[in-house]
Order: structure tokens, then C-alpha cells, then sequence
């Protein structure tokens, strides 16, 4: 049983029945409501195969049950509240530092000095040397003129996986029969996990035999989320290796699609653009921002929020009922697959008056008692199993966007028509967004 909601059906069912509207947003609710302490997502079943065969662990993304269970205990002290991603500040800051100056690169190279084509490229770049830097503790030097070979690699294995995901992920499992006859995907699939686990087993490496040499100097051992890992041993080293890469698999595109659809709004909204760009200055004066100050930015919050309303990147999520239930009066056994449209909940009338228009200053609270109902859009997911790199890629985005905005006036060049978006599994723009980044007097 499939519970999708297409935008169209959501148009057709209003005009038939009101009461089946305000539905959709509580069946969606109702779900995630009732799950128990191990939700499942879906069908992991080739990414779990993959790891048996390489005698890997699975990590977050992939692992069920109690295995699951575990390893979330374990990071969700890490990285799950606001404040504890804060202190990574500085070390977003110097990769934001990077994204200024290669911007300035970038436009330089153009006829009018002021184009970067194709931002997503800009950004994937950012978010793959701000995740990493958070979750290495290392730079890997996306954002030099030249890339560093095993960097580029990983780019290459991530980009495979990306173009693999609607064979291997959304159709579940490939069949084993259907192999021999079509041994491309399956091949594919193998290779780019190849690409992605030894990459992370590079860098987890490097950083034990650090602290090992450290320890045995007996010097103090100092570092963020990685050391803390491998100092505590919470997680044997195949399940910080796993988790290293699905964490970093998970938190490259999605916060680089985030980004490019943000300054693309901004560049089409340049009135909305200035107003945030008042209480940026009003706020912060032209000084660098840290995660402390995003609390008294909430226009900047709104933007990111609006965004992922506007253009959830994962525009549905899944989950597999662990109880009967009973939804919107349809009986669903235990163990159902059901399918979540985050976007059709998030560009509804109901939940979001004139949903089409952008508007971030939608989700600034009046009061404390104000509050924009959380499941009409959650691109994060919900409850016990919802994103857990949620408070890292909102740092990267919220750091980046204040500074851009300090520092440019954004503008869609003219290169660029209007941007519709298309989904590859992931809800991305369907042609390069270029952009004009002139300096701000
Ligand atoms: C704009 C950025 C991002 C968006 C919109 C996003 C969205 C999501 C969503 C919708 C889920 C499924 C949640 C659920 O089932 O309830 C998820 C899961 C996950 N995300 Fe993110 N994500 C983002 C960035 C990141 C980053 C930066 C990381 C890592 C640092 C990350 C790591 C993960 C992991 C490991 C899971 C699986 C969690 C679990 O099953 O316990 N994500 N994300």
C-alpha cells in the first residue's frame, strides 16, 4: 500500500472535500506518531547486502533494530542539540572563508566579472569541505583551484551513487536473478561504496594513528567529533567507518541543493534579499557570525526553512508500519510500506496560506506561544529516526548565507531562465542556476 499524495491529487481532492485535505497533514502525522522505539525507513536491502559481502558494518542510514538503536544513542549526544554543534563555528567559518574567496575566483573568470555558473557546483563543494570538516576534523580541499586527487575521487564515487540511487534505493533491492542479464547497476552500486568506504577509512585511520602517537607521548587528547569516537569506543571501528561514510554521503547534496535553491530566492527576491540583509547588519554590524548569533537571526532561519518548504530536497520520506493502524479510515497492516510527500504537505493551502509565494518571514514566532504546525513541512524528518546531521547542515547554511549576504548582492544572471525543479532521488534544480555576486559598498 502506497500512501503518495502528488500535488494534483491534493488540488483535486480540495475542490471534492475539505475535511479529506486537513487529512493529509494528520495522516502523515499519525504515522510518525505511532512509530515505536526502532522505526524503519524502508527497504535497505541491497545497501546492507553490499556491506555483508565487504564484511562492513552498516551505519545509521542502513542499520535496523537494536543495531540501529545503538549507534543512534551514541551520536544523537553529539550532534543533535544546537549547542553542540556550535563550538564547530570557527572551523565552518574558515570553510565559508574559502566559499567568499572562490566566488571571487569564480566571477573573475567570466566576461562581466560578476557571474558564478552553475552554483550547485560552488556548493557541493562547500558542504563536502564543511561536513567533513566537522565529521573528520580535517580539510580536504575542495575549494583550491586544484583538487586533491583522493578528494576528486570521492566526488566521482558520490556522483555514481547519486546517478545509481533510482535503480539501486528507490526500487528497493535489484533483484539477484535480474543481475547476470543487467550486471551494470549492481557493479555500479559496489564500485561507488568501494569509492565511499575507503575514503572515510582513510581519514578515520589517520586520525587514530594520531591519537595513538599522541597517547603515547601522553599528551592530551584534544579534538571534535571523530576523536571523541575513537577515544570512547562506543562504536567498534567498522561502525565508526560506516557511519563516517553514510554521514558524509548524506550531508553533501542535500545541504548543496538547499543552498542553491536559497540564493537562487534570494536572487529572484531582491526586496526580501534586503530585508534580511538589514537585520543581518542590524544584528551583527559586519561582524562574523557563530552559531550563537543564528538565534537572533531569524529571518535568515526563515530562509532556510522557507527554502526547504518551498524545495524539500528529500521531497518524501518512508516508513514501515510496526503496529496496525488505522489512518484517514483505511485499515494498514503491520509491516505496510508507506510513502510520505513532505512537498505535497508543504505547498498546501491549508497548512501554508498562498504556499507558492516565498516568504520567510512566515515562520518568525510572534510570541512563544506562536508556533508554525512542524508537520505541514518537516524536511528533516521526525521523532527518533529524523535527520541527525539536521544541526550541522543548518549551521553550514546558516553561516554561509550570512556571509554571502554581507558580503554580495546576489542576482540571477541572465543566463538563467526560470528554475524548475526535478527529482533524481533527491529534489534538485533542472538546469545549472547561474548567479551575479556584486560587492556590497
Ligand atoms: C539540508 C540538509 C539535509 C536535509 C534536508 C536532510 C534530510 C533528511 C531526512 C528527511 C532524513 C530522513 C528522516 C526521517 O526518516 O525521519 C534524513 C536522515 C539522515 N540524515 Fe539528513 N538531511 C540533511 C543533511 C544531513 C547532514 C549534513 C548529515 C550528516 C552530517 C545528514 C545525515 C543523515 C543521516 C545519517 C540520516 C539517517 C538517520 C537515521 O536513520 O537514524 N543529513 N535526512
Amino acid at each position: 500500500m502506497h500512501l503518495c499524495l502528488p500535488n494534483t491529487d491534493i488540488r483535486t481532492q480540495r475542490q471534492n472535500n475539505l475535511s479529506q485535505l486537513f487529512w493529509q497533514k494528520d495522516m502523515v502525522a499519525h504515522v510518525l506518531r505511532s512509530e515505536g522505539v526502532t522505526p524503519q525507513r524502508g527497504n535497505m536491502e541491497s545497501w546492507k547486502e553490499y556491506r555483508d559481502m565487504r564484511g562492513r558494518s552498516t551505519g545509521l542510514i542502513s542499520a535496523e533494530g537494536d543495531e540501529w538503536l545503538k549507534m543512534r544513542s551514541v551520536l544523537r549526544q553529539l550532534v543533535m542539540r544546537p549547542r553542540d554543534v556550535t563550538v564547530f563555528s570557527p572551523d565552518v567559518n574558515a570553510v565559508v572563508d574559502d566559499l567568499v574567496e572562490r566566488v571571487k575566483t569564480l566571477r573573475s573568470q567570466q566576461d562581466d566579472r560578476q557571474t558564478v555558473l552553475n552554483i550547485n557546483d560552488l556548493f557541493f563543494k562547500y558542504a563536502m569541505e564543511g561536513v567533513a570538516t566537522i565529521l573528520y576534523e580535517t580539510r580536504l580541499g575542495c575549494l583550491e583551484n586544484k583538487i586533491p586527487k583522493m578528494s576528486q575521487e570521492y566526488i566521482a564515487a558520490l556522483h555514481l551513487m547519486f546517478s545509481s540511487f533510482k535503480t539501486t534505493m528507490y526500487a528497493g533491492a535489484i533483484p539477484k536473478w535480474l543481475r547476470p542479464i543487467i550486471p551494470k547497476p549492481w557493479k555500479e552500486f559496489c564500485s561507488s561504496w568501494d569509492g565511499l568506504f575507503k575514503f572515510s577509512q582513510i581519514h578515520v585511520d589517520k586520525r587514530l594513528s594520531e591519537i595513538k602517537k599522541k597517547m603515547v607521548k601522553g599528551e592530551e587528547i584534544k579534538g571534535g567529533l571523530l576523536t571523541h569516537m575513537l577515544v570512547t569506543r562506543e562504536m567498534n571501528l567498522e561502525e565508526i567507518y560506516a557511519n563516517m561514510t553514510e554521514m558524509l554521503l548524506a550531508g553533501v547534496d542535500t545541504t548543496s541543493f538547499t543552498l542553491s535553491w536559497s540564493t537562487y530566492l534570494l536572487a529572484r527576491h531582491p526586496i526580501i534579499q534586503q530585508e534580511i540583509f538589514e537585520e543581518v547588519d542590524r544584528v551583527l554590524g559586519g561582524r562574523v557570525p557563530t552559531g550563537e548569533d543564528v538565534a537572533h537571526l531569524p529571518l535568515i532561519r526563515g530562509l532556510v526553512k522557507e527554502t526547504l518548504r518551498l524545495f524539500p530536497v528529500l521531497p518524501g520520506n518512508g516508513r514501515v508500519t510496526q503496529d496496525d493502524l488505522i489512518i484517514g479510515g483505511y485499515f494498514i497492516p503491520k509491516g505496510t510500506q508507506l510513502a510520505l510527500c513532505h512537498y505535497s504537505t508543504s505547498m498546501d493551502e491549508e497548512n501554508f496560506p498562498r504556499p507558492g509565494e516565498f516568504r520567510p518571514d512566515r515562520w518568525i514566532r510572534k510570541d512563544a506561544s506562536d508556533r508554525v504546525d512542524n508537520f505541514g513541512s518537516i524536511p528533516f524528518g521526525y521523532g527518533i529516526r529524523s535527520c541527525i546531521g539536521r544541526r550541522i547542515a543548518e549551521l553550514e547554511m546558516h553561516l554561509a548565507l550570512t556571509q554571502l549576504l554581507q558580503k554580495f548582492h546576489i542576482e540571477v544572471s541572465a543566463q538563467t531562465t526560470d528554475v524548475r525543479a526535478k527529482t533524481h532521488g533527491l529534489l534538485c534544480p533542472g538546469v545549472p542556476i547561474n548567479l551575479r555576486f556584486v560587492d556590497r559598498k
